[in-house]
């Protein structure tokens, strides 16, 4: 399956090993100066060292007793029998997009993810599937000829970085781009149907003529491609998070496509937010669920206030390895105002309530963060913390994932 196509330009190969993630070609090492370096060389001692005197029990008493979360993420997207679509999955990372598919019934034909790590993670979840990682998973590898009979669906949400508001937004001018390679990718298949999905700053007028120029043209002439976003928390993840979602069908196989409806509204009431309170009424009083502030899906005490999760950053995105989600000053705020701790991520549970911050507030773990993104408690994302965080960082909510497989499920019924 992994042929070069001959007489195409060389494909970056040469890319290291994708073990561990700095190797990989698009993460951008930081210019520091020498004395930036020794100061977060110092921050880190002092970290470890406290992290070393806590795990050991040299420090004052866990504050906070190990959480018990009440969000039930799997019970967002119950799991539905197989229903006989297959879809291809590009740029799979640590397996949103894949197990809201999954879970909608859809079977996997395979996953391609060059972060070896990434690649681990859904094959450790999921041993029957075929995931190719590392090299063999690098897309620009592959001749997708092969699958052109054998794909409903292809999937996909091609790295973020030359679009995201936390980079230089460098759009087709940045190596990074990779939205030719899913373009390819589609054509050489033609599936029925496509989904391609990125940060919500794709959708801002800056990168309205890439949009135009570069996923729209190339495409559009196969395809009729309905562009929008999505909300996290208006499928019951506690997390503010919007994704925008292109999604083609083939003009040649008519399917009445409607995009997913929101399950689920947030009372921001308790939270400064001006949200009307007719607005308010009007939700409790539809068929709509109310979603969890993250406080309360973590399972921590009530303290008079709760609020979404901040957009959890993937660490994977930026210019160093961190075990910190935080994504702006004013996320920041907002972690303080929930007091938890978004700096830090510890591996588990009992480690992050033996390692107490300094200001005493609730610390992340990993399954607390794969918590917030939606993933069930069921799902282990392989690697070390910032490797694990920057996967689910990275991710398609999963219930999110779940509602667009369901309106492509749909569609494929209506036309049947
Ligand atoms: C935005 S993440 C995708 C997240 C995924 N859709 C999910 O829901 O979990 C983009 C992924 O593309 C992967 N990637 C980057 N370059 C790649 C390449 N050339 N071939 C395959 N995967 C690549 C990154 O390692 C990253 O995991």
């Amino acid at each position: 399956m992994n042929r070069r196509i001959p007489n195409r330009p060389a494909a970056r190969t040469n890319l290291g090993h994708y073990g561990h993630g700095t190797e990989a070609h698009w993460y951008e090492p930081r210019n520091l100066s020498e004395a930036e370096r020794s100061v977060f060389r110092e921050m880190a001692k002092k970290s470890s060292e406290a992290k070393r005197r806590a795990l050991s029990g040299i420090c004052i008493s866990p504050v906070h007793a190990i959480n018990f979360p009440r969000l039930k993420p799997e019970l967002l997207m119950p799991q539905l029998k197989r229903n006989g679509l297959r879809c291809l999955s590009l740029f799979s990372g640590g397996g949103g997009l894949d197990m809201g598919f999954d879970r909608a019934g859809f079977d996997h034909v395979a996953s391609y993810e060059i972060l070896t790590a990434a690649g681990q993670t859904l094959s450790a979840n999921r041993p029957h599937w075929k995931v190719f990682s590392g090299d063999i998973g690098n897309v620009s590898n592959v001749d997708w000829r092969s699958y052109s009979e054998s794909v409903d669906v292809i999937h996909g949400g091609p790295p973020c970085q030359p679009f995201s508001s936390a980079g230089r937004q460098l759009g087709h001018k940045d190596e990074r781009n990779l939205f030719p390679e899913f373009i390819r990718a589609v054509l050489e298949i033609k599936p029925t149907v496509f989904l391609a999905e990125n940060v919500r700053a794709l959708a801002n007028n800056k990168f309205k003529g890439f949009v135009q120029e570069f996923i729209l043209k190339p495409l559009s002439q196969e395809y009729r491609i309905l562009t929008f976003n999505l909300g996290a928390s208006s499928f019951g993840v506690p997390q503010v998070r919007t994704r925008v979602f292109f999604l083609g069908l083939r003009k040649d196989k008519p399917l009445n496509y409607n995009p997913p409806e929101p399950t689920h509204y947030y009372d921001h009431s308790g939270t400064g937010h001006r949200d009307k309170p007719s607005l308010l009424r009007l939700m409790e009083a539809s068929s709509l669920e109310r979603c969890m502030g993250a406080r309360e899906a973590l399972g921590l005490p009530d303290i008079g206030f709760d609020a979404l999760a901040p957009t959890i950053r993937s660490g994977l995105t930026g210019p160093r390895h961190t075990t910190s989600i935080l994504s702006s000053v004013s996320a920041l705020k907002r972690w303080h105002q929930l007091q938890i701790w978004p700096n830090g991520v510890a591996k588990g549970r009992q480690e992050a309530s033996k390692f107490v911050p300094d200001n005493e507030h609730f610390r992340l773990s990993v399954p607390d963060c794969a918590l917030l993104q939606g993933f069930p408690a069921s799902w282990c994302f392989s690697g070390a913390v910032y490797l694990a965080i920057g996967q689910i960082g990275n991710s398609v909510a999963p219930p999110v994932a779940y509602h667009l497989a369901l309106s492509i499920l749909k569609a494929f019924c209506s036309s049947a």
